[in-house]
């Protein structure tokens, strides 16, 4: 599988009356085709500021600060707006975090999957209405109900429109982020099950932003964990799950019950994200570190490739050298 994204040391800053809070900080990662990538993190760790500079939807005090995104040969931080008003929606189309609310209340939800079809591609409105019915069935609402307004929809029928509305202009990647969040336990299961069915036979890539551990973990093919604005560890689901390394890592899959082995401990990682304007030295993690020692403040690890796929950035995973 060849890779559809290529993100190269992305750098985003928000400006704050105290300094620039750097929420994401020399970022790296691909997507490939067809992939499902899991980009995970407590809440404040930069997962959203991603999502928006990928496309570069980063809005004042927010600004890129450097590094490449590459789609198809082309840098999209450097493209023209022109061009990337072309590659927005088209090629990647966003499920923003708050996507069930956004639907707009006086418009029906066909209408609204109809403007935005129209809005990038040049076809008729019979056509862009065939589209949205199909689309509708797609993902499992009733073609009919292309007329209902938003309110008349549940929150997961909402979800499934924002979806489809995603799905509109047959893009090659989306990037959902937190989009089943605050749907109930059931509802969540049935519109992840949706995405995975829809990735598998739409043969698409999905950068699938969570802070739930145990959803990435069950339908990702590759799981990027963020903390404090760095990708911290970057592997397989399988490596993550039977080889996690950092720290951090380990600290999130502690915390996670299992529903499997419900004798196993859950421990929560102690104290929280730190202020991304005046992070710690080094290591950001270092104040919730067990293993923390008097080098990691030293230097910002970087992120190593210490097995073929599984990256890592932690002092321990360096060598000897550093010890
Ligand atoms: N407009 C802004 N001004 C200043 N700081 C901001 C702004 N937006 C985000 N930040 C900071 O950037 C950091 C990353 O925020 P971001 O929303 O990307 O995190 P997230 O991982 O998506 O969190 P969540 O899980 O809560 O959605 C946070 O520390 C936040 O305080
Ligand atoms: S670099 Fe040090 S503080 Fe950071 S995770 Fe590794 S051991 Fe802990
Ligand atoms: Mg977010």
């Amino acid at each position: 599988m060849g890779d559809i994204l290529t993100v190269k040391n992305l750098t985003t800053h928000y400006t704050t009356p105290d300094g620039p809070a750097e929420a994401a900080g020399d970022v790296s990662f691909t997507v490939k085709k067809g992939e499902m990538l899991g980009l995970i993190g407590e809440s404040g760790c930069g997962k959203s500021t991603i999502a928006s500079s990928i496309l570069r939807l980063i809005e004042y005090p927010g600004k890129i600060v450097s590094g490449e995104v590459i789609l198809d040969g082309i840098d999209l931080i450097r493209a023209k707006d022109k061009e990337l008003e072309k590659i927005r929606w088209k090629d990647i189309a966003v499920i923003p975090q708050s996507a069930m609310n956004s639907l707009n209340p006086v418009y029906t939800v066909g209408d609204q999957i109809i403007e935005s079809i129209l809005l990038h591609e040049d076809v008729t409105k019979k056509e862009a209405l065939e589209r949205t019915k199909n689309l509708l069935e797609l993902v499992g609402i009733d073609k009919g109900r292309w007329k209902s307004y938003p309110h008349e929809f549940s929150g997961g029928m909402k979800q499934r429109v924002a979806i489809a509305m995603a799905l509109s202009c047959n893009p090659k990647l989306i990037i959902s982020d937190e989009s089943t969040t605050g749907l109930d336990v059931l509802t969540q299961a049935q519109v992840i099950a949706l995405m995975k069915d829809l990735q598998e036979r739409l043969d698409l890539s999905i950068i699938m932003i969570s802070h739930d551990l145990p959803l990435v973990t069950s339908i990702c093919d590759r799981i990027a964990i963020m903390y404090a604005g760095k990708i911290i560890e970057w592997a397989s689901t399988k490596e993550i799950l039977e080889d996690a390394r950092h720290p951090y890592s380990q600290g999130l899959l502690n915390a996670t019950p299992d529903l499997l082995n419900p004798d196993k401990e859950v421990t929560s990682i102690p104290g929280s994200v730190p202020n991304l304007v005046h992070p710690p030295s080094g290591c950001r993690f270092r104040d919730r570190c067990q293993f923390v020692m008097e080098s990691c403040a030293e230097k910002i690890p970087p992120l190593l490739e210490i097995k073929e796929g599984h990256h890592v950035a932690c002092i321990l995973e360096e060598g000897d050298d550093n010890e």
